[in-house]
């Protein structure tokens, strides 16, 4: 099934991409509404889903007279890495692209993906919500053809494994763990002990069923959602990341729309963050309840001191790299303190 689904996409991203070939991005119907095509790698249940689908419906209500949201979930149109090349292209309008993979797009998107940078989920939630936070890193991508709008919540990114629990880093050792396709998961897990294999989030439950992982990591909805519960039986709350989802645009669209067209998209974005954020948390105690009670996972809360003190010299190192980003990187330690770990 999986199998045939993926066929379908491939054929449809095919025609996508001929589509934005030939000058015709976005698509428009015998009506002369234009089709907005918007990708997504989760399912209809997701909160991600929800919000496009709150999305869909405000756009459609201001403006169905001339666009026309057709919403793609689980992967339909290829992998988030292909969705983010055909938003590029125009063949598709807009996508939502982990945090992670668009690190390898524009190098300011790293800032996001360290380890440990947010003190806790609310210090996360308040950076995301800064302006002077996120604007230079979102503007950053034009030069790529794509525009973020609008930033969604993905929560915390834990260890979860097949065998053995991970209590301490010690149990990570030599584990072959699926990380997100980008150079700063690959570090971490380096520094971290166990073996990067990168990959594709589609890819994770199968290479999981055959044990060429011993593990992956993610939030608790990968386990319900996307089934590695039902093979991973130990969820252990590293708290290693908050890393988020990001909307992407094509940049032709987004600069085609006029002010009051832009006004509503704007909009429409804010209703999308609002959704998703509202119906997260909920999916999360949903997700656990369902993951400890049906699927029989075991969840446990490590020390994260000696994890932390592992990936510390990622801060460092990003510093180095990337100077430019120092300035925003102090901003998000003013949320920190704002937001200690333990105002959980
Ligand atoms: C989360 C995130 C996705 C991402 C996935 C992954 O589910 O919301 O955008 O693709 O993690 O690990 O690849």
């Amino acid at each position: 099934m999986k199998k045939i689904l993926r066929t379908a996409a491939l054929a449809l991203a095919g025609a996508l991409a001929l589509t934005a070939l030939s000058g015709c991005s976005g698509g428009a119907s015998a009506s002369g509404v234009q089709i907005i095509r918007i990708g997504h790698n989760q399912s209809t249940n997701h909160p991600t889903h929800t919000g496009l689908l709150a999305f869909e419906e405000y756009i459609e209500g201001e403006l169905g007279d001339k666009y026309d949201i057709q919403i793609f979930p689980s992967e339909l149109l290829g992998s988030q890495n292909e969705m983010v090349q055909l938003t590029q292209t125009g063949a598709i309008t807009f996508c939502v692209a982990s945090n992670s993979l668009l690190e390898t797009f524009s190098d300011n998107y790293t800032l996001f993906n360290l380890p440990y940078l947010f003190a806790s989920p609310e210090a996360y939630h308040a950076s995301m919500d800064d302006p002077n936070i996120v604007g230079p890193i979102f503007e950053s991508t034009m030069q790529a053809g794509f525009e973020a709008v609008t930033w969604l919540d993905a929560g915390t990114r834990n260890f979860y494994t097949i065998n053995t629990p991970i209590e301490t880093l010690e149990d990570l050792r030599g584990l072959k763990i699926r990380v997100q396709q980008s150079p700063t998961n690959v570090r971490m897990m380096e520094l971290l002990g166990g073996s990067a294999t990168p990959m594709g989030f589609g890819d994770v439950y199968t290479a999981l069923q055959s044990q060429m992982l011993d593990g992956a990591e993610n939030n608790e909805l990968a386990l319900t959602d996307n089934g590695h519960g039902d093979i991973c039986k130990y969820y252990s709350y590293t708290m290693h990341q908050m890393i988020p989802d990001i909307l992407i645009g094509n940049l032709d669209f987004m600069e085609g729309l006029s002010e009051e067209e832009r006004a509503i998209f704007d909009e429409g974005f804010q209703i999308l963050n609002q959704t998703q954020r509202d119906a997260w948390e909920t999916a999360v105690e949903e997700a656990k309840e369902k993951a400890e009670n049906e699927q029989g996972v075991n969840f446990s809360y490590p020390d994260i001191t000696p994890f932390q003190e592992a990936v510390a010299p990622m801060h460092q190192e990003m510093l180095e790299d990337y100077p430019d980003l120092a300035p925003i990187y102090e901003l998000i330690q003013e949320h920190n303190a704002e937001y200690p770990a333990d105002s959980q």
